[in-house]
């Protein structure tokens, strides 16, 4: 069995993208909380499989868009696992499909809550307790981007575009201000995955037009994750990388 390399908080580890890196972060060594905002039973067979990697894993029902929520979660996470030293900053909605011209103020302040906001509470509740500036131990935030941020979601959602590229800054930003304090801070931009995330029918009609022609696994994205968060990354901060299939 790998040795334990400490504690990762997964956020929106349910399913998807979340789910298979709570798992990956398990098999290679880590103790796993993770959150959901709904899905009980599917977090409940994460955690099972986090335990059947030979690791201690816990699921805490937690809103990323509510900081009180945030920080019971991290404060149950700590409780019940110990010193959080990685979080995955993964939680995150898209909009139904439509034109800017047709966005409303409910519509946006949904997209913007969760995915800006939220990975801005998540990541400040991460600094207050990892920064060795504040007793903290150190450790690495990995933030969940989509290459969307870059492209723009052009006819589909720009609003979910627009909130992705506020996590790209936040990764460049975050990761200057917390260098020296011992904390790696990391961005992501996946393509099209295989997820619940999608309308019905977006895969099976653009699942095929990454340049790899096909869309990615879960897997695949959970393998950068566990890649990032572990010393094998420990030269890195600042940076965002895709895993998109060349999209
Ligand atoms: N799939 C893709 O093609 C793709 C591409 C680029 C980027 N991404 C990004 O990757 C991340 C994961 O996406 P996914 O495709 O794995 O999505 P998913 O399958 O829809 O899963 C979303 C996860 O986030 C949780 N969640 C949603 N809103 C939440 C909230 N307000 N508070 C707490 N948890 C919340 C869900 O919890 P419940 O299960 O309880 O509902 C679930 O665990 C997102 O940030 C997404 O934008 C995905």
């Amino acid at each position: 069995m790998t040795s334990v390399r400490g504690v990762a908080l997964v956020t929106g580890g349910s399913r998807g993208i979340g789910a298979a890196a709570a798992i990956a972060l398990a098999g290679d060594g880590w103790d796993v909380g993770i959150s959901y905002r709904t899905r009980e039973d599917e977090a409940a067979r994460v955690v099972a499989a986090c335990e059947a990697a030979g690791r201690r894993a816990v699921a805490v029902q937690a809103d990323v868009a509510e900081s009180a929520e945030i920080e019971r979660l991290f404060d149950e996470v700590t409780q019940q696992l110990g010193p959080i030293s990685a979080v995955v900053n993964n939680a995150g909605i898209v909009s139904p499909a439509g034109r800017v011209d047709e966005y409303d103020v409910a519509r946006l302040e949904e997209v913007f809550r969760v995915n800006a906001i939220g990975a801005f509470l998540v990541a400040g509740a991460a600094v207050r307790r990892m920064s060795t500036a504040r007793g903290g131990a150190g450790g690495v935030i990995v933030n969940v981007s989509s290459r969307g941020a870059v492209l723009g979601s052009a006819g589909e959602y720009v609003d979910y575009a627009a909130s992705k590229a506020a996590v790209d800054t936040l990764t460049v930003g975050l990761a200057n201000e917390v260098a020296k304090e011992g904390i790696r801070v990391l961005g992501i931009r996946p393509g099209l995955i295989e997820t619940e995330i999608h309308a019905a029918g977006r895969l099976e009609r653009i699942g095929s037009t990454p340049p790899l022609g096909r869309p990615g696994k879960v897997e695949e994205v959970a393998e950068l994750i566990v890649f990032l968060a572990s010393d094998r990354a420990s030269y890195m901060t600042g940076s965002m990388v895709d895993v998109a299939g060349g999209r």
